[in-house]
């Protein structure tokens, strides 16, 4: 069974000092993208790994969490000849850009993910940069540090993305990234798949981890489209901004 519901397709207006961003996550019905011991997440279907899959091949970047890196070892890469072919036709590489983000640099070099064909980034500290400095895993190792020092700023690493010539990066997770981009206001579209269970826990992570945002500022969305396929509901947001509510 498939519905489909297009509420709003208006063209998305690229940022100009930065990358587009596009969150893409699946998650249970209880809103969890993980069990409790954070585990890969494995319970999306076959429609869901072809929906990420267009999603990485339509982005010149995807950028992830040491934390998912660490629970899933190895990354996705765009398999589908298609696919690859569509954005040969772009001008684009085969692969996008794969970028870990780790304040600490503390990530094992056994990983498979060091073995697959795609371009590496590390996203870091002064600190995480040390263990990578003179070594080949990563393709370029950009430091990037808050006032905080164990911090990104994620600002200033946007914008050093976007002179690297990456318009659009797809957001990957898990949900601590997501929340600290989504605080310095760097998220601009989500898609969220619901997959049909249930996991629990309160510890188990969801899609936005972090602090919380207390509900009078919190980020608010726009429903661009719902599609339902089989069991699953696909729904794709964009972040509402005042600038959109003042045109209204
Ligand atoms: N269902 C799905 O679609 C989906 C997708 C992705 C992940 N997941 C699940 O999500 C879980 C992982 O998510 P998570 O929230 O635990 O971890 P995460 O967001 O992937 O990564 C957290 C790590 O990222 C680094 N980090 C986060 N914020 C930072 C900042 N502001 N500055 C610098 N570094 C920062 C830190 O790395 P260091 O510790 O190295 O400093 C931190 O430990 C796993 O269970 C995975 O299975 C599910």
């Amino acid at each position: 069974m498939s519905f489909q519901l297009i509420a709003n397709d208006r063209a998305m207006i690229l940022p100009n000092n930065r990358p587009h961003t596009t969150v893409v996550l699946a998650m249970s019905a209880d809103g969890k993208i993980a069990d409790q011991g954070r585990s890969p997440a494995r319970f999306a279907s076959p429609a869901d790994k072809d929906h990420l899959e267009e999603q990485i091949a339509a982005v010149d970047g995807v950028l992830f969490g040491a934390g998912t890196l660490r629970a899933y070892g190895s990354t996705i890469r765009v398999l589908k000849p298609q696919l690859i072919q569509q954005r040969y036709q772009k001008l684009l590489p085969p692969q996008p850009v794969q970028i870990v983000v780790s304040a600490s640099g503390n990530i094992d070099r056994q990983l498979s993910f060091f073995r697959q064909p795609v371009p590496r980034y590390l996203l870091t500290t002064s600190h995480g940069a040390k263990p990578w400095q003179n070594k080949t895993e990563f393709d370029q190792v950009i430091v990037c540090q808050a006032s905080t020092k164990s911090k990104i700023n994620w600002i200033n690493a946007l914008e050093i993305l976007s002179a690297m010539g990456l318009k659009r990066l797809a957001v990957l997770g898990g949900g601590e990234i997501v929340a600290a981009m989504l605080a310095a206001d760097l998220i601009d579209e989500l898609w969220l798949t619901i997959c049909p269970l249930l996991l629990g826990g309160n510890n188990a992570p969801t899609p936005v981890g972090g602090e919380g945002f207390r509900e009078i500022v919190a980020p608010r969305l726009e429903l661009v489209s719902a599609k339902v396929i089989v069991s699953e509901v696909f729904l794709h947001y964009r972040r509402q901004r005042e600038d959109d509510l003042s045109t209204l």
